[in-house]
């Protein structure tokens, strides 16, 4: 099997294709497309074994949004699923400059798509997220029937995405699915993001930025539970289907915060305060321009049809994490 992974330089491909050798070694081939944003890191894949190179593993440096090259890219491979995950995925910065965003995220996803039917594809798998429902007050979960209510502009480029994915599958049969994931954590992501973020000031002495009074809620899932569940939904579910995929595990920034700073105690040192007192470590910024306040799943159709379940436990994948940006933290610093 042949497969486009889209973005996966970043941070959920990289762990995605990881994922896949693991799972499916030699039996599959992978051909990583990335533009290299800023928030891609070529060193991403570096432990990929040598023998996948060029043989199971290829990597092209395209932009989705360029037809011309991505079309002779699917000439050259004639991939059997594409799965994209290419986006510019950071909200502040699709409130500064909403116009890469929908290039990428919209224009970019048309392009795919047009290629997919050109070419037969098997599956189109668009990796969109929760934010296309909007906020939540402190009850109640988004479900797949949840009406989209973006907030920022870049969750109305997902939304569009997905709507766009689903007229193409009405109006020219093309198989696709699309599954909503909550807020993923583990390594390579990009330090603009909370948690590589709070943990990389903590390591560099400097205070963790928290937005308004650090009340907002969003359920976390450990990055290796994501790429399962589309692994599942590529190979086990039928077309047009859309699955939100969730942990269950909601925290507020500020408990999330203190728990990582309870994991970063010896670095603690780096600061002239009682180790004891968190809100030393925090600094309370303005809050984000609509910024929803509760994200919450109901990841229960996944659970029910593929029978999937997130496997980390948050304490032991949290471990994992920081001692992860510890140990590499000469990839960001
Ligand atoms: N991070 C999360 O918590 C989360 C949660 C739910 C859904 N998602 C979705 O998952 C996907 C991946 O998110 P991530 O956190 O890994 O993002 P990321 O920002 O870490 O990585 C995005 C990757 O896409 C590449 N890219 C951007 N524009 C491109 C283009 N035009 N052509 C080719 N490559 C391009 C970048 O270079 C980068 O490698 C996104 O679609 C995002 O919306 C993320």
């Amino acid at each position: 099997m042949k497969y486009f992974v889209t973005g996966g330089s970043g941070f959920i491909g990289s762990n995605f294709i990881y994922y896949m050798f693991n799972k499916y070694g030699s039996k599959i081939k992978i051909v990583n497309i990335d533009k290299l944003t800023y928030a891609a890191n070529n060193q991403n894949l570096n432990i990929l074994p040598e023998n996948l190179n060029g043989v199971n593993y290829f990597f092209e440096h395209v932009d989705i949004t360029d037809n011309e090259s991505m079309d002779l890219l699917f000439k050259k491979y004639r991939p059997d699923y594409v799965v994209n995950f290419a986006a510019e995925t950071h909200v502040d910065r699709s409130i500064q400059d909403p116009k890469v965003f929908l290039t990428s995220n919209i224009y970019g996803t048309q392009v795919l798509m047009d290629l997919c039917l050109k070419y037969g594809v098997k599956r189109f798998h668009q990796v969109s997220t929760d934010e296309v429902y909007g906020s939540l007050e402190n009850d109640g979960y988004f479900t797949e029937e949840t009406p989209v209510d973006p907030s920022s502009p870049y969750s109305a480029s997902k939304c569009a995405a997905d709507l766009l994915c689903k007229s193409y599958g009405n109006t020219y049969n093309l198989p696709f699915t699309i599954s909503r994931c909550s807020n993923n954590f583990g390594p390579y992501q990009f330090p603009e993001k909370l948690i590589p973020k709070a943990i990389l000031n903590i390591l560099r002495g400097e205070k963790v930025p928290l937005y308004g009074d650090g009340g907002n809620v969003r359920d976390w899932l450990y990055v290796d539970d994501h790429c399962e569940a589309i692994d599942l939904i590529l190979h086990h579910s039928e077309n047009k289907q859309i699955y939100n995929i969730g942990g269950n595990n909601e925290w507020t920034n500020f408990t999330l915060i203190k728990q990582l700073l309870s994991r970063l105690d010896d670095e603690l040192s780096n600061f002239e305060t009682q180790k004891n007192d968190e809100t030393k470590f925090i600094e309370y910024v303005n809050d984000r321009q609509g910024h929803d306040r509760r994200y919450a799943i109901d990841s229960s159709k996944i659970q029910r049809e593929l029978k999937w379940r997130p496997r980390a436990k948050f304490e032991d994948a949290l471990d994992k994490t920081v001692d992860w940006y510890i140990n590499n933290r000469h990839f960001y610093l």
